[in-house]
């Protein structure tokens, strides 16, 4: 087997059973959103499929806060198999860059390759499956769905952002609604615009069926 193919399937097995929105399925789809970036962009496919498959087997969300998670188990995977150095430092500087880390801290991404894989992480945050995710990972984590008298904040460093815990509407002012501007990529943003007005008009509805409007 392929380093690409080992790496799937042990990832598979790593996210088998999740139920926060970061399944095998995220996975399978931030992999294939990021060929077709990397296609456009002339990345090299080899890299962006690597880093894409690995891009969550450390998340922080699920490691106490260890914003360094990610690339630690990643390295050592990539060691196991014997990958090559510069081919480790570029995959795990890819996944230690990739989080949201709130509105108000820089996450840009010096590679191309990195650039496709995090506009494809984030096109998988918004539009239809995005809302999905977001409710699966409040429920999981015991997020209320939504509570007026609690309005969201815009966290200006990763530490607030972490030690947030609000009610997962809040999470589309404080995370969702931001990414369509912050995408990279040309077909990343086109794709962006359209789930973004996805979410625009759930929130509308949401809020108008929450008020009796609708
Ligand atoms: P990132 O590394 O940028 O956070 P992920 O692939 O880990 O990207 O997925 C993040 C997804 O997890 C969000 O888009 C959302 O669906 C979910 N999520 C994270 N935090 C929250 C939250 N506080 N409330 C609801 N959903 C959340
Ligand atoms: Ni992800």
């Amino acid at each position: 087997m392929s380093l690409l193919e080992q790496t799937a399937a042990w990832v598979k097995a790593h996210h088998a059973g999740d139920s926060s929105g970061h399944d095998w399925w995220h996975i399978d789809r931030v992999r294939r959103m990021a060929l077709r970036l990397a296609q456009d962009e002339g990345a090299d496919p080899f890299v962006t499929e690597l880093a894409a498959l690995l891009h969550d087997v450390g998340d922080w969300k699920f490691h106490n806060g260890d914003e360094k998670a990610g690339s630690r188990i990643a390295r050592e995977w990539l060691m196991t198999h014997h990958a090559a150095e510069d081919l480790v430092v570029h995959v795990c500087g890819i996944i230690d860059q990739l989080s949201f880390k709130g509105a108000g801290v820089n996450t840009d991404m010096p590679s191309i390759e990195g650039r496709c894989v995090q506009d494809a992480d984030r096109l998988d945050a918004i539009g239809a499956i995005g809302v999905g995710r977001a409710f699966a990972f409040g429920g999981k984590f015991g997020r209320p769905m939504y509570d007026p008298d609690i309005p969201p904040e815009l966290h200006a460093t990763f530490a607030a952002y972490k030690s947030k815990g609000g009610p997962t509407l809040n999470h589309f002012s404080e995370k969702l609604l931001l990414l369509r501007d912050r995408m990279q990529t040309a077909a990343g943003k086109r794709l962006a615009a359209s789930r973004h007005e996805f979410l625009e008009t759930f929130l509308q509805r949401f809020l108008a069926e929450w008020s009796g409007d609708a």
